[in-house]
């Protein structure tokens, strides 16, 4: 089926999911945007004030960051998949709850499943520890891990939220770093892809 539909498909279902959590008269659902056939998928966080005004993602202050950042290295928004853990705005922006993630997993594990990104930038702790539990931000942030999701290979790159970086300085240098390594990144994980879909060698003897 083409990622389109399929992702309006995905959509629809979310929206009319009565049991997702944070679901209120005020709040709005934040699907995923950008290109479905990204090779790079960014996770963030949740919603904030504007996006639950603009039911999109990524468009408030730390969106903007995030924009420029991507542009930084040669690519557009439009160019990449930009996707939260959590699909409602949670209340006075506080942190979600482990529940929460987990009520909302299936659908971004569907949504990765459409994708199909070869590479996977996490914005933020909450992200991170969706691929990699148990880590520190501060110790592996720009560490890229390969593993193996949903029975393909992909490269996990552990970032700081850009929010986190509107607050402080040296983080906003260490995301800025980290950002640069995307495209090497990429590279890499296509070659992985090429072994992958190598035909598979039959031996005659
Ligand atoms: N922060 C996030 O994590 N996601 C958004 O969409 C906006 C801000």
């Amino acid at each position: 089926m083409d990622k389109n539909i399929e992702l309006k498909k995905l959509k629809q279902e979310m929206g009319a999911d009565k049991s997702l959590p944070l679901r209120t008269r005020e709040t709005r659902l934040v699907f995923g945007e950008g290109n479905p056939d990204a090779l790079i998928y960014c996770l963030g966080e949740a919603p904030g004030y504007y996006e639950n005004q603009q039911g999109r993602p990524f468009v408030g202050q730390a969106g903007k960051l995030l924009d420029k950042l991507i542009e930084s290295i040669g690519l557009k928004r439009k160019d990449v998949y930009i996707s939260n853990i959590v699909r409602f705005r949670p209340p006075e922006n506080r942190d979600p709850t482990p529940e929460e993630i987990t009520a909302f997993q299936p659908y971004v594990d569907r949504e990765i499943e459409i994708i199909k990104p070869r590479v996977i930038v996490t914005l933020g702790r909450f992200s991170m520890n969706k691929f990699m539990p148990g880590v520190k931000i501060s110790q592996v942030h720009g560490n890229p891990r390969t593993i193996e999701w949903q029975g393909r290979t992909v490269i996990i790159i552990p970032m700081y939220h850009p929010a986190a970086a509107l607050r402080a300085g040296q983080i906003m240098q260490q995301l800025k770093e980290d950002f640069k390594l995307i495209l090497e990144v990429l590279k890499k994980a296509q070659e992985i892809k090429t072994e992958e879909e190598k035909p598979k060698q039959t031996s005659l003897f």
